[in-house]
């Protein structure tokens, strides 16, 4: 199977939007988005970046699809075009069988699943799911979307030291599934 990894940034109650966007603007943080949902070990290969319809409609256009990456954007509406190259799914079990089909699972690396809450809260339940790369951004915003509890299932196996743009500091983490041990 294809790796199945997330990547959030959240505040300190796991709040990750609000009216339809970011609620914080932090470079430091767009630039790691973009290194690691683009970095690939085997230059023949792409990674795959699937979000929600919603995060779709909040990239700018001039920002979209996302560069060098393979753009699948879930939507029930069947109807909804979208720019050439950029793949709909009607279900999480579509974007996963489209991955791991014989055509593409040769050109495919990773798999990342990049928002927003309806999204993560599928994403994060399927087992193929082994790791999250979290922004912890250390202030609470008025979010209206919200990332699901993880550390039952996840633990931290690495962590950055702290960045600050502005007022905000902010840091990064890696996360692993804990597949059966106790926290
Ligand atoms: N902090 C972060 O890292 C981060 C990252 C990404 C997004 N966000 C924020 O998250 C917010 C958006 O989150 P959201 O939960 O409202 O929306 P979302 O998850 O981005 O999109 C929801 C839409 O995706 C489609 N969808 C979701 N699950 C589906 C499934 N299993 N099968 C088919 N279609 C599916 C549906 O589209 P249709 O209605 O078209 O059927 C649904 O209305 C925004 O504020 C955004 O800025 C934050």
């Amino acid at each position: 199977m294809i790796p199945l990894n997330i990547v959030v940034a959240l505040d300190t109650k796991n709040g990750i939007g609000k009216d339809g966007e970011l609620p914080w603007d932090l470079t430091g943080d767009l630039k790691h988005f973009r290194e690691v949902t683009s970095t690939t070990r085997s230059p023949k290969k792409k990674n795959v970046v699937v979000m929600g319809r919603k995060t779709w409609d909040s990239i700018p256009g001039e920002y979209r699809p996302l560069p060098e990456r393979t753009n699948v954007v879930l939507t029930k509406n069947i109807g909804v075009r979208f720019p050439e190259g950029v793949l709909k799914a009607d279900s999480f079990d579509q974007v996963m069988k489209m991955a791991n089909n014989d055509k593409l699972k040769n050109i495919i690396e990773t798999i990342f699943v990049i928002g927003g809450q309806q999204v993560y809260e599928e994403a994060i339940k399927y087992p193929e799911c082994e790791k999250l790369y979290i922004t912890h951004v250390h202030n609470t915003f008025n979010c209206d979307t919200f990332f699901p509890s993880f550390n039952d299932a996840f633990k931290s196996v690495q962590a950055s030291e702290e960045h600050k743009e502005d007022l905000i500091t902010y840091h990064f983490e890696e996360y692993k599934r804990r597949n059966g041990e106790s926290s």
